[in-house]
C-alpha cells in the first residue's frame, strides 16, 4: 500500500495527463454501472450494501449446508429451505432434517419480537449441526432469487412469521410485513423457480377463532379470527389456495395448536410462568365467562417435527415450471394438535410440581385482545395421511422444558432460589449455578 502510493507520488508529473484520462474513464464506467445496470433497482442495491449476504464465500456455505448426506431410503434426500430457521420450531427442524441426511439451508431476519440472543443461541446450535442461517427477510425477492440461483430446492418449509396474538395490536404492520407480503413474496419465487419446490408451511390453530364447535377439524368454518394475527394466518390459506390453483404449486398448510418445549418462546404463557413462578413474581391468569376455565391443545415440539417431517414426505411435487401450470398439484391443510386440552390451572400446577416452588395467582377475566377460549385439535387427518400421532403429554413435554431452562436461562437471574423436584434438574442447576 504505501510502497504503491510512493511509486505513484514520484511518477506523478510524468504521467499526469496519461492518469488524468484514465481516472475519468474509470469514473464514468463506475456512475455508468451504478445508475444503468438493467438488474438492480435502487431497492436492490441499497439493500445489497447493508445487507450479509452475497459473495462467493457465502454462496460456499450456502451450497454446504444444502448439500444432504446419502441415506437409502424410500426417497432421495430432500434439499429444504428453511424460512424462520433461527425461531423456535424452525430451529428444531432444521436439525431433524439435517440429521437424517436431507440439506437444510436456513433462513431468518433475527427481528427483535423476543429477545435476540436466544434466536443467536439456535443460530450456534444449528452452527454445530451444519446447518448455515441466511440473515435476511422473506419480503426480499432478491435475496429469495438469489438462493434459488444457488441451490435447486426441492423443498420449503415457510415457517417465518410474524407470531403472537397480543402484539399485533401494538405492531399490526409487522403481520401484515411477514405473514401476507412475505408469504407473497415466498410463493412468486417458489413459482417461478425451476423446478417448482413442494412448499409446507405453518398456519395456525388461530384460524378457528371464535369456533365453538370441538374438536376443530379441518372442514370446520374458520372465517371469525378472534385476532390480526389469525386473520393473516387464515389469508395465508387462501393465498396458498390462489397460488396452487393459478401456477401448481404443491402446497400444505399445518395448523399448529400451542407448541411448547426446549428452546421455546419467550411471549408464551408456559415460558413465562416458568420464568416469573422461578422469581417469586405474580402471575396472570385469564379466565371466561362464568369463571370458565381457560385451555389449550399443548402440543410437544418433538411431536411437531415429526408432522413437519411427516408433510414433506408425502408432500406431492408442483406441477408448473416457468410461472405456468401443467396439471393438478396437491393442495393440503392439517391439524397438528395433541388432542388432549389443559386447563391453563392445570398447566401452572405441574410447573408448580416441577419447580417446586408455589405460585403467586391473579385470576382476571379474560381481555377481548385476541385470544380464545380454547383449543382442541382432531388430528384424524394427519394421522391418515403423515402419520402423524403425539406421543408427549403435557407433564413430560413441560419436565423436558424445564431442565432446558435451567441450563440455559438461570444464568440471567441467580437470585432464584434453587429447588427442583427432580435430582437430575436440581444438579443441573446447581451445576449452572456454579458454572455461571
Ligand atoms: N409456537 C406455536 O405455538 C405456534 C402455533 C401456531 C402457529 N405457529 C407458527 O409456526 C411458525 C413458527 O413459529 P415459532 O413458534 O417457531 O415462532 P418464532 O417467532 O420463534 O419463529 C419465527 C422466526 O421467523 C423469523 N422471522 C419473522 N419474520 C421474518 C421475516 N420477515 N423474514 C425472515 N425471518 C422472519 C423470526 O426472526 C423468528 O426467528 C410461525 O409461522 C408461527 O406463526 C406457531
Ligand atoms: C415487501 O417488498 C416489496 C417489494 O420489494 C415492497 O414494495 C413492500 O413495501 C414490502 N412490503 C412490506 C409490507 O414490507
Ligand atoms: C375428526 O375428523 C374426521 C375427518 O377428518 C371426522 O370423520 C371425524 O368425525 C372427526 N371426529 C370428531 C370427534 O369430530
Amino acid at each position: 500500500m504505501e510502497k504503491s502510493l510512493y511509486v505513484h507520488r514520484y511518477r506523478w508529473p510524468f504521467a499526469i495527463s496519461k492518469l488524468a484520462l484514465w481516472s475519468l474513464i474509470f469514473i464514468a464506467l463506475i456512475i455508468f454501472l451504478f445508475f444503468h445496470s438493467p438488474s438492480s433497482s435502487y431497492s436492490y442495491r441499497s439493500r445489497r450494501l447493508t445487507s450479509n449476504w452475497g459473495g462467493p464465500d457465502w454462496e460456499k456455505r450456502v451450497q454446504r449446508s444444502a448439500r444432504g448426506r446419502f441415506h437409502t431410503g424410500s426417497h432421495g434426500h430432500l434439499s429444504v429451505l428453511v424460512t424462520g430457521a433461527a425461531g423456535f420450531v424452525g430451529t428444531h427442524v432444521s436439525v431433524a432434517l439435517k440429521g437424517r441426511g436431507d440439506g437444510v439451508v436456513g433462513l431468518d431476519n433475527f427481528n427483535e419480537y423476543y429477545d435476540p440472543s436466544l434466536k443467536r443461541a439456535r443460530q450456534k446450535l444449528l452452527d454445530r449441526n451444519g446447518v448455515f442461517v441466511v440473515e435476511g427477510d422473506i419480503n426480499d425477492s432478491n435475496l429469495l432469487h438469489k438462493l434459488f440461483d444457488v441451490v435447486p430446492f426441492t423443498h420449503v418449509m415457510h415457517l417465518a412469521a410474524q407470531a403472537g396474538v397480543r402484539y399485533a395490536m401494538k405492531n399490526p404492520s409487522s403481520y401484515v410485513h411477514s405473514n401476507i407480503a412475505g408469504l407473497v413474496n415466498v410463493l412468486e419465487v417458489c413459482k417461478s423457480a425451476n423446478p417448482q419446490p413442494a412448499i409446507v408451511w405453518a398456519s395456525s390453530s388461530s384460524v378457528y377463532g371464535l369456533n365453538s364447535k370441538v374438536p376443530f377439524s379441518e372442514k370446520d368454518r374458520t372465517d371469525q379470527p378472534a385476532s390480526l394475527y389469525a386473520a393473516t394466518k387464515k389469508a395465508g390459506e387462501e393465498i396458498a389456495h390462489t397460488y396452487n390453483h393459478i401456477y401448481g404449486l404443491s402446497i400444505t398448510g399445518l395448523r399448529f395448536f400451542t407448541v411448547y418445549g426446549p428452546w421455546g418462546r419467550p411471549d408464551m404463557a408456559y415460558f413465562f410462568f416458568t420464568k416469573d413462578i422461578l422469581k417469586g413474581k405474580a402471575i396472570t391468569i385469564f379466565e371466561g365467562p362464568n369463571h370458565a376455565s381457560v385451555a389449550r391443545d399443548f402440543t410437544y415440539i418433538d411431536d411437531i417435527v415429526n408432522g413437519c417431517l411427516g408433510a414433506l414426505d408425502t408432500a406431492g411435487k408442483s406441477t408448473g415450471s416457468g410461472g405456468k401450470k401443467k396439471g393438478a398439484a396437491q393442495l393440503r391443510v392439517f391439524n397438528l394438535g395433541n388432542t388432549s386440552p389443559v386447563r391453563v390451572s392445570q398447566l401452572v400446577s405441574i410447573l408448580e410440581k416441577l419447580l417446586m416452588v408455589k405460585a403467586k395467582k391473579i385470576v382476571l377475566p379474560m381481555p377481548r385482545n385476541g385470544d380464545v377460549l380454547f383449543t382442541h385439535a382432531n388430528i384424524s387427518s394427519a394421522q391418515r395421511e403423515l402419520g402423524y400421532k403425539p406421543t408427549t403429554d403435557l407433564q413430560t413435554g413441560l419436565k423436558k422444558f424445564v431442565r432446558w431452562f435451567s441450563i440455559n436461562c438461570l444464568r440471567e437471574s441467580r437470585s432464584f432460589a434453587i429447588s427442583a423436584s427432580d435430582a437430575g434438574v436440581r444438579s443441573v442447576m446447581l451445576i449452572s449455578k456454579e458454572n455461571g
